[in-house]
């Protein structure tokens, strides 16, 4: 293995399993798996982007370490390959290139193909093994660490899953220099969030190296991705089914899936964008409520912004505040009758309030619109 790799262990009951994250793994994958895969078929489900740039690569280094060749299913890029007529496909496709209970299904690609692929082994002849060989930041730093698996319905985002957690996950930093910096931004979001939500010394070591991680620094990004994913790991083994914990990590979200909804899921705002707006909306909510001082609000949006990431909704849409809250009631995390907020009391100080006033929401969103 390539002496700089950082390994994660994440300890769930009887389904224990390391993260290996670093460069030049996917040209070590061979030796990676062997001592997982003892010998059992492998078969690789990708998109066409990803399977463009490294299905070949990964499947040469499967042969080089003495494995078979594994086949591959390839589906189109982008959320709608986690639609159910897509996932049917590949479902059969799989079936028809002889998918046994032995055989080890691995997910090249962002969290669309983690998360489809994730279901397809968890579905398939009732559950079969999968591994994950993340490919995007987005990936390697939050959707696959945690065994959430699933695909969406025409009433919302993944709303048909399992839990499902892989053999192994093979994070090649490497192979985010092919990756749209848009998307590779994306990512970073998500890593702020570990830092904002639990961890002050992390959050200052991004302020340090943030601009390293987003140029691509090897052992930046190694250790940006090594730290998010064992901060999502410690938070996943001490509540793998979010009843306590595990919300912490929607730090942001419950305003981004409300401006992800309300902008269509489009081009106007990724996943990562709208945390990042987010962040910055639940901190102001945090100050406005007496939790946190201004300050913090401050250093966090100013990490943000100086990072190339949106800190308000843009101003394309016509947002208007009693509708984002109207989402946010929908929101399926929202308990009935009351908004629920991952709040802070400062920068690593994130914690969950109940009960929180629609109004104060409101006026939160009205003057960040307004600014
Ligand atoms: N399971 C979970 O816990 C969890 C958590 C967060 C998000 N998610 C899911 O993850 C999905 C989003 O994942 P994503 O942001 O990785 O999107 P994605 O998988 O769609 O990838 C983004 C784009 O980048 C391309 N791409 C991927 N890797 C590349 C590379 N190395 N070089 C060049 N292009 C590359 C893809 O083809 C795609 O066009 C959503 O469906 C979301 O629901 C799941
Ligand atoms: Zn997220």
């Amino acid at each position: 293995m390539n002496a700089t790799a950082t390994r994660v262990h994440v300890d769930l009951a009887g389904r224990a399993y390391d993260i290996v994250i670093g460069s030049g793994l996917l040209e070590s994958a061979g030796a990676l798996l062997k001592p997982v895969v003892a010998g059992r078929d492998l078969i690789v489900i990708s998109d066409e982007n990803v399977a463009a740039l490294y299905l070949e690569k990964l499947q040469i280094a499967i042969e080089t370490g003495g494995l078979k060749r594994p086949e591959a299913v390839v589906v189109p890029p982008g959320e709608g390959s986690k639609s159910i007529e897509s996932f049917g496909r590949a479902a059969e496709s799989l079936l028809g290139l002889g998918v046994d209970r032995r055989s080890i299904i691995l997910a090249l690609g962002g969290g669309v193909v983690g998360d489809l692929g994730g279901f397809l082994a968890a579905t398939l002849l009732r559950g079969v093994d999968f591994i994950q060989i993340p490919t995007t930041l987005l990936a390697q730093v939050d959707s696959s660490v945690g065994g959430k698996t699933a695909i969406d319905s025409i009433h919302g985002k993944n709303l048909i899953g399992a839990f499902h957690q892989p053999l192994l996950v093979l994070a090649d930093t490497d192979t985010l220099a092919t990756l749209p910096p848009r998307e590779l931004k994306a990512g970073y979001a998500e890593i702020v969030k570990y830092g904002l939500l639990g961890d002050k010394p992390f959050f200052e070591w991004l302020e340090d190296n943030g601009a390293a991680v987003l140029s691509g620094d090897p052992d930046a990004l190694r250790t940006a991705v090594a730290k998010s994913c064992e901060a999502k790991a410690r938070i996943v083994e001490s509540d793998e089914r979010e009843n306590g914990a595990r919300a912490l990590l929607n730090l942001g979200h419950t305003f981004a899936h409300a401006l992800e909804a309300e902008t269509g899921f489009g081009d106007t705002l990724n996943h990562g964008e709208a945390v990042s707006i987010g962040m910055v909306l639940a901190f102001d909510l945090s100050v406005r409520l007496g939790h946190c001082s201004p300050n913090d609000l401050m250093t966090a949006r100013g990490h943000l912004l100086r990072h190339g990431l949106p800190v308000s909704p843009p101003r394309t849409n016509d947002f208007s505040p009693s509708s984002l809250v109207r989402r946010m009631y929908n929101d399926k995390k929202a308990e009935r009758g009351s908004l629920t907020f991952v709040l802070a009391r400062g920068i690593g100080e994130a914690f969950v309030a109940r009960g929180v006033d629609s109004g104060v929401v409101e006026t939160t969103l009205l003057r960040a619109l307004a600014a």
